[in-house]
């Protein structure tokens, strides 16, 4: 028994915010932003909740695995920017869905999430216990960052991927290595959501509880752990580098893609890349850039892919799967 990827869909807000609309009240520059992280644009969501946008998400995803919502098993949500803590966002969008009874919880692994949570549901389908699990990956970061940070704000944007994935007699899912290290906990985090920061609330500066991130460190750990977790992930997989037809990278910065590209020896053209479109979508990139590919016709049903993920915690993983 296999888990495979039965569809898949996204979803991001209408509003784009430009790197020349930074300019206008930071110091900055489109050329900067462009050739430090390789992103022109992102997306804001002004109406939309993060449960919202992976509702819509996995609607799609539904659609092109062509099920109901009754066919699901559950939900499995992974976003470190909830609407609220509790309840779940995977438990707003089951109501959404109108199918109670079945299980829904929240991942929190920041831009790894979403291959937290393919682990988890490939899992649960290989042990039996569910065939039809619905997996998101959303993020509403533009609400949590600082405006006045212009090395935090002008990397993310908001939106929301999914992926059915479904039992199988034929290989979906080959291989997933997920990892963490708590010990940098403090260069990539955002104290304002937690109990922590919400204890202290009368005494603390509403500002300081924003997004704040070691940029450099985390680049210098991401650039090595990116591209080893790709490695390990194709070597676990039985398959060889060669039979990788796409990577799928977390899109955070087009540096740190180039070389985990490398490291698996694939050409630019073989790495699918919306980080120009989007930004750094955390637990999103990876679903939306997925269905993107698929939508475009460039990932076809048969093909392989790897993927590898970095984001705060710290966390990191690496995917191979057979679409
Ligand atoms: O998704 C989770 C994982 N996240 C990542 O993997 C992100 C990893 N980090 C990065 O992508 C990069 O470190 C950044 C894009 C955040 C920053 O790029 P960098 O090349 O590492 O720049 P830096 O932090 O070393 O800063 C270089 C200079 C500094 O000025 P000084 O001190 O040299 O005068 C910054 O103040 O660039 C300055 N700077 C900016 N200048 C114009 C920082 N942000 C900006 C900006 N516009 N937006």
């Amino acid at each position: 028994m296999f888990s495979r990827i039965s569809g898949t869909g996204s979803f991001f807000p209408p509003d784009v915010m430009t790197n020349h609309d930074f300019e206008k009240f930071l110091e900055t520059s489109d050329e900067w932003i462009i050739t430090r992280t390789g992103i022109r644009e992102r997306r804001i969501a002004k109406n939309h909740s993060c449960s919202d946008m992976g509702y819509e998400a996995g609607l799609k995803a539904l659609e092109m695995a062509e099920m109901k919502p009754e066919d699901l098993d559950g939900i499995i949500f992974a976003t470190f920017t909830p609407d609220t803590t509790m309840p779940s966002c995977a438990c707003r969008v089951q109501s959404l869905l109108g199918i109670p009874g079945t299980f829904a919880f929240d991942i929190a692994a920041a831009c790894t999430g979403f291959l937290y949570a393919c682990n988890v549901a490939d899992s649960m389908i290989k042990s039996g216990s569910a065939k039809n699990i619905l997996v998101i990956g959303a993020e509403k970061i533009t609400a949590t960052v600082d405006w006045s940070d212009r090395s935090t704000c002008i990397l993310f944007g908001d939106g929301a991927g999914a992926a059915v994935l479904s039992a199988s007699d034929k290989p979906g899912i080959r291989s997933v290595s997920v990892h963490a290290d708590g010990d940098h906990a403090d260069l990539l985090a955002l104290p304002c959501l937690g109990t922590e920061y919400l204890a202290k609330r009368n005494e603390l500066d509403i500002e300081a509880g924003m997004i704040k991130m070691s940029g450099n460190e985390v680049f210098k750990i991401a650039v090595r752990a990116m591209a080893e977790v790709a490695s390990r992930a194709v070597e676990m997989s039985g398959l060889s580098y060669d039979d990788i037809d796409f990577l799928i990278p977390h899109q955070a910065n087009l540096r740190i893609i180039d070389a985990t590209a490398k490291r698996l020896n694939l050409a630019q053209e073989r790495v699918i890349i919306n980080l120009d479109r989007y930004g750094n979508t955390s637990a999103a990139t990876i679903p939306t850039a997925l269905d993107g590919a698929v939508r475009e016709g460039r990932i076809k049903r048969g093909m392989n892919i790897a993927s590898a993920a970095f984001g705060g915690g710290l966390t990191w993983g690496g995917m191979v799967f057979t679409f």
